[in-house]
Order: C-alpha cells, then structure tokens, then sequence
C-alpha cells in the first residue's frame, strides 16, 4: 500500500469509530476499498448485513440501489454512498411508471423484481430477488402469471431452472454482455481443468456453457472448494481481487477484462473519507415509497 492510501485508511479508520459507522462493499469494488471493509459480500448478503447492523451510520460501497435497499430497511440509519452518481445501468433501464403501464397490460400477474432497480420501482412490486434466492423467491410463487423486472437474461435463467412461464422486461446489464460464448469456449481449451462458473445476468448462450451459475457470493464460496483450483470468472472484474485473497495459490481467469462496472469504480478511498467526514452524500427513500418497497424486500428476506 501506498504511503498516501495508508494514511487515508487511518483517517478513515479514525472517523469511522468516531461516527459508528459500518463499512459495507460490494464484490465489484476496487480492491482497497474491498480491503477496509467491514463486511464484503452480493446484494443479498449486503442487505442481510445492513437490516442487522447496530452501527448509526452505513457507509455503503456499491451502486446506488444497493444504498437505497440499506435505507429502506434501516430508515433510522444515516446511509451514505461516497459517489452519488454510482447508479446501475440495469436499475435505470425501467421506471415506476413503465412498469405501472406494463401492469394494466397484465392485470392478474405477480411483479417479481430484481433488487437491481430502483425503490420507486419496488414500490410498485409484489416480491424482490436478488441472483441468489431469485428461483427460490419464483418457486415460492402461487401464481399462473409472473412479470419479471427488469432483466431479461435472469429471468430467461430463473424460467428455464424453474419451469414457469415469466413475461420479461428487456433490460440487461451492459457490463455482462461483454462477456462473450466463444470467449469461454476458447478458455476451456485454454484451461481444461478449469471450472467456469458464470453470473445469472450474462446471457443464455454463456450460461450454457458453464458448470455453474452463482451470485457473486455463491462464486466466492465455489472458489473455496477444493476440488476447485482453476476458475473460468464470468463476471465484473473486481470480484477476483476477492478470489485471489481468499484463495491464495489457486488461478482466477476473468473470461473478459473489459466487465467493467464504471459506476462501481467510483468509489475510492478519498471519497470514503470524504462522506464520512462530511457526512453525505445521502441516500434517504422518502417514507411514503419506503413502507411499500419495504412490503416487496421484506417478501424476499422471509424466503432467504
Ligand atoms: P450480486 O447480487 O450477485 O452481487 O450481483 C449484483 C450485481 O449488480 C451484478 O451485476
Ligand atoms: Fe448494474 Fe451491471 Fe453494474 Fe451490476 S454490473 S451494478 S447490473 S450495471
């Protein structure tokens, strides 16, 4: 570690203890924000911590939706994301009132959201999921018709596994498209000992190819395995800084290094510091969105 990044740390370290704070950070993000963390983990495993935390203030190193489930659950909480613009493509891919408009189409169907959207939208959703419980969450379901928002490529994933009809919204996620089928064909002759293991949002002519497919916290628990010591990643880049630091001596080969999360990589050390310090910027879902997108998590956390 640089002399200036290990100064920053501290001041960080300093202030976090004064504030009571906890410093919660998504797999995808860059590997010192990953090493001064309190908890690392998925979405699921992120929302879990945060519902469960007696800190006052959470600190939280993802994208934007990823703050906004932290303060829908903990709405007594300061929650604080170090760059306010550090959004999900995916999550703006669909908005409250499409969606209002998609359910007058479909009027019997139960919403089943992907925690990659925004509160606005859960708040007009029957039940969240995220790529770890989502076929637990659709099998779950008593229901002849399901709307799945707002990506196309885990819902493809969840009604092929689970059998039941879905009408899928056509978002995706542009990170996860990079990661490309001859890619990985190209790497099995490459690294026949390897296992490829692929995240739910890529598309179907990858997830075909793979010998699993996990959230970013079922790869990191794959990787443990000691069966396992090469591993094909199909998935944003950051989480092999993970991969590698758990897993000494084993091989992580990202199937493309272009799955990049730009909005991810926004959140450096000095803006951590600098949230703490000023305490903002703020992510704070107005009360009246909260209580009905809470209604649609809490679903979700009762089948985790
Ligand atoms: P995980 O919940 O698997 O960490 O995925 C979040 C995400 O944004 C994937 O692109
Ligand atoms: Fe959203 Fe894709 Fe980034 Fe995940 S990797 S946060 S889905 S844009």
């Amino acid at each position: 570690m640089e002399n200036r990044d290990a100064e920053l740390v501290e001041k960080i370290m300093v202030l976090k203890k004064k504030r009571n704070a906890v410093i919660l950070v998504h797999n995808y993000q860059l590997g010192e924000i990953q090493d001064i963390a309190d908890f690392v983990g998925d979405s699921l495993e992120l929302s879990q911590k945060a519902a469960k935390t007696g800190a006052d203030v959470i600190v939280f190193c993802g994208v934007h939706f990823m703050a906004e489930t932290a303060s829908i659950l903990c709405p007594d909480k300061i929650v604080l994301l170090p760059d306010i613009n550090s959004g999900c493509r995916m999550a703006g891919m669909i908005t409250a009132e499409q969606l209002r408009a998609k359910k007058k189409e479909h009027p019997q169907a139960v919403v089943v959201c992907y925690v990659n959207s925004t509160a606005e939208v859960k708040a007009e959703s029957d039940v969240c999921c995220t790529s770890a419980n989502a076929i637990r969450v659709v099998e779950s379901l008593n229901t002849q018709e399901i709307l799945f928002i707002p990506d196309q490529y885990l819902g493809h994933y969840i009604s092929d596994r689970t059998g039941r009809k879905m009408i899928l919204w056509p978002g995706f996620c542009p990170t996860h498209v990079r990661i490309r089928p001859e890619r990985i064909k190209e790497l099995r002759q490459e690294y026949p000992q390897a296992q490829v293991v692929v995240h739910p949002e890529c598309t179907p002519e990858v997830i075909a190819l793979a010998d699993a497919v996990l959230s970013t916290g079922g790869m990191c628990r794959y990787a443990r395995r000691g069966e396992v010591r090469e591993m094909v990643v199909g998935t944003e880049i950051g989480i092999i800084h993970r991969l590698k630091k758990e897993n000494p001596g084993k091989r992580f080969i990202p199937v493309s290094e272009q799955a990049i999360c730009p909005h991810m990589k926004l959140i450096t050390l000095e803006k951590v510091l600098w949230s703490l310090e000023e305490m903002s910027p703020e992510v704070k879902v107005p009360e009246a969105i909260r209580l009905r997108a809470k209604a649609a998590v809490d679903r979700m956390l009762e089948v985790s």
